[in-house]
């Protein structure tokens, strides 16, 4: 059988989930491509994603999807990457797994989003899988929450993911269910809320990351960590070269910055909104939607 996993993962758990899911279909001796987004201009920016992701998808029997989940909604790019997918033909298959990795606070309509977008391009979201991870926005707080995470327990829970997935294909194609409806789980009111205030909206306000260039050492660091190519360095200086819009607040380059260079409102922020890391956190960790 052949998968492909699409990840973005501006702080690695994604792409930790993603290996996982991968070593798990590779020891079932099945051919596994990994197309990892995070950082490559050519599936983030301009107007050939749809040609580059061609290019690089291969044929599929099924087609995971997944990452990080930021402000109760799928980051935006994994959205975008959705809408450039080719339709499904003989060489790509209709069926898909959107998996998230989110901090433990709350997963909200993430996997319903993109379940949304993938039946739009005619795809069956078969199962959806929502992986905890290190909330990366608690790396400098008093309290990390799920510092290990995915570890050992979400493991478990892709080998049993897989092997549901598998069994589904088994049983053939048309038989597969879009499991849309399943993945509305959150509180309605939370459901609504997060339909209601889009990431773009929860964000816009904090996207004034700005470098202190009287601290900066000019080490490049900033430049390589960032997952949508914010920085430059020019004329021996290392500034940002698009539009404060198009930052995601992942703070990679707030948390690598060996001199503290780096001005992040957004971190500030969330360390007051998520109570120095004492938050209240989903009673269920990871799962796999359908649960049974
Ligand atoms: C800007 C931002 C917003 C986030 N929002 C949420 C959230 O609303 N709920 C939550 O549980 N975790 C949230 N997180 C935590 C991430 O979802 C989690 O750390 C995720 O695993 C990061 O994935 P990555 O390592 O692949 O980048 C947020 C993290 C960032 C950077």
């Amino acid at each position: 059988m052949n998968v492909s996993i699409i990840v973005f993962s501006p702080s690695g758990h994604t792409l930790k989930t993603a290996k996982m899911i991968e070593k798990v279909f590779t020891e079932k001796n099945n051919n596994v491509r990994l197309i990892n987004i995070t950082g490559k201009i050519d599936f983030l920016y301009g107007n050939r994603i749809k040609e580059n992701l061609e290019k690089d998808l291969g044929e599929y029997d099924v087609l995971f999807i997944g990452g990080p989940l930021y402000a109760g909604h799928v980051e935006h790019h994994i959205l975008e990457i959705i809408e450039a997918l080719p339709f499904p033909d003989e060489k790509h298959s209709n069926l898909a797994v959107p998996f998230v990795t989110y901090g433990g606070v709350h997963s909200s309509i993430a996997l319903e989003e993109m379940a949304r977008h993938l039946k739009k391009k005619k795809y069956k979201s078969i199962l959806g899988l929502k992986i905890a991870a290190k909330h990366t926005l608690t790396t400098t707080l008093s309290n990390i929450i799920y510092a290990n995470k995915p570890g050992p327990e979400e493991e478990k829970l892709i080998e049993k993911a897989v092997e549901r997935v598998i069994s589904i294909i088994q049983q053939g194609r048309s038989k597969a269910v879009d499991q849309y409806q399943v993945f509305k789980y959150a509180p309605t009111k939370e459901r609504i809320m997060f339909r209601q205030f889009s990431q773009e909206m929860i964000h816009k306000k904090f996207k004034k990351v700005t470098i202190n260039t009287e601290k900066c050492i000019k080490c490049k660091k900033c430049i390589s960590v960032c997952p949508v190519d914010m920085f430059q360095f020019i004329d021996g200086e290392i500034s940002m070269h698009r539009d404060n819009n198009n930052c995601i607040l992942c703070a990679e380059c707030f948390h690598n910055c060996p001199v503290g260079a780096i001005e992040h409102p957004y971190i500030e922020m969330a360390g007051k909104r998520l109570k120095d890391g004492f938050a209240a956190l989903e009673k269920v960790p990871s799962a796999i939607y359908p649960t049974a």
